[in-house]
């Protein structure tokens, strides 16, 4: 199947190979589509007046919410919050939920492997109120280490990625949520990555939140989920304030709303929100279990190929097991920087650098790694201009 045909982008730019899709997606034409719609035809502003554009803009926001419950398998619609992305989410929770149910001593578990967003809104915490942060461990292959001994009475929230950006790792995290709520603790999953590979079910995986960002989804830029459960959301103090989040305001004292108004004062991307249902309605039509077969074979034979250049070095499985449709690498005598350059001169767009993980870079002794990621719109004809790029570039720095 052609998949490329429902991406513009690829329409625009015909010679382009699009390998960083970890990073941000392409968009569908049914995206841009409804962000254009929503503009043509619904633009106004939600919850607040009470005109039938407004009700019409109201509808198709609110429709997007009750897209991303079942998406998810959320049980209710207002466990679902929009943010601006997955690093809101994630301040939203350790700013509201944190800074109200943790205090000094108190321990959150991270993982090597954790991107900024879920290490700098716990590194606040603990400047603020001094909880301690602890890290799992990571095996040679990027596996997180499960030692169960790290999770205690002291342990009050696991926070760790379902798929490493960087290392394109798939985590176990089934007996480490089991384990951490065996003792009371809270479970956050950042599903950025693992949401767009493969299905979630927030209530059998058991997370208490989960985030993910709508514009690797094939969704609009700037669309964020929080998903929390509803009792613990309720309990939560909003994180901002504003406009929408409240029920009632004197002057000396709100009333903060209900979830999810709660959560989201001000005027949301109104249109992102929107258009995000088609994207993923989009994703629905394709199906996970297409997107999952094309993007294991595209895996599968770049792996293959890269393996046989000598000078390449993976980093992260050097194999199938346990990982999803992201490659890093380094290049012997060129750095991964250099390596995206000249790919770049050739249209070949991957990644280079520390992703956004540099605990993980500085643990691994790297200064950087080029990654490679993708998606079920990629084609092996992309994976072979990759490699012979990859060959063209190492010639050039090492004749
Ligand atoms: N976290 C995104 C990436 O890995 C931005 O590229």
């Amino acid at each position: 199947m052609n998949f490329r045909q429902d991406f513009p982008i690829f329409i625009t730019n015909p010679n382009l190979v699009y390998l960083d899709s970890a990073a941000t997606s392409q968009k569908p034409k049914v995206v841009l589509e409804a962000l254009r719609y929503y503009y043509e035809n619904e633009n106004a502003n939600i919850h607040r007046s009470a005109h039938f554009l407004a009700e019409k803009a109201t509808v198709a926001y609110e429709a997007t919410r009750q897209t991303v419950a079942d998406f998810i398998g959320a049980k209710h619609k207002h466990e679902i919050i929009f943010t601006r992305n997955a690093t809101e989410s994630i301040n939203l929770v350790a700013r509201s939920w944190g800074e109200t149910f943790l205090k000094a001593g108190d321990e959150v578990l991270l993982s090597k492997l954790e991107h900024h967003s879920n290490l700098i809104p716990w590194l606040q915490l603990k400047e603020k109120i001094g909880i301690e942060i602890k890290y799992l461990d990571i095996d040679e292959s990027g596996q997180l280490i499960f030692d169960e001994s790290q999770i205690t009475e002291k342990t009050k929230l696991v926070s760790l990625t379902g798929m490493s950006n960087s290392l394109g790792v798939i985590t176990h995290l089934k007996p480490i949520i089991t384990k951490a709520h065996e003792v009371g603790a809270k479970v956050l999953i950042d599903a950025c990555q693992m949401a767009v590979h493969s299905p979630i079910d927030v209530q059998e995986l058991d997370a208490d939140f989960l985030v993910f960002s709508a514009h690797k989804l094939y969704g609009p830029t700037g669309v964020g989920v929080l998903y929390g459960k509803s009792d613990l959301l309720e309990k939560m103090p909003p994180f901002l304030g504003g406009g929408e989040m409240i029920q009632q305001v004197f002057e000396d004292r709100f009333i903060a709303g209900d979830i999810p108004n709660k959560f989201e004062a001000g005027t949301p991307n109104i249109a992102g929100v929107t258009a995000f249902k088609a994207a993923i309605e989009y994703l629905n039509s394709v199906g996970f279990e297409t997107i999952q077969k094309q993007e294991k074979a595209l895996t599968e034979y770049a792996l293959e190929k890269l393996k046989a250049l000598p000078y390449l070095k993976l980093i992260g499985p050097q194999g199938m097991k346990n990982r999803g449709s992201i490659i890093s690498f380094t290049i012997d005598g060129v750095h991964p920087h250099d390596i995206a350059e000249g790919l770049s001169q050739k249209q070949i767009c991957i990644r280079a650098g520390h992703h956004c993980t540099q605990p993980l870079m500085d643990y691994l002794e790297l200064p950087a790694t080029a990654r490679a990621s993708f998606a079920f719109y990629n084609e092996v004809e992309e994976v072979d201009k990759l490699v012979k790029g990859l060959e063209e570039v190492y010639e050039y720095f090492n004749q």
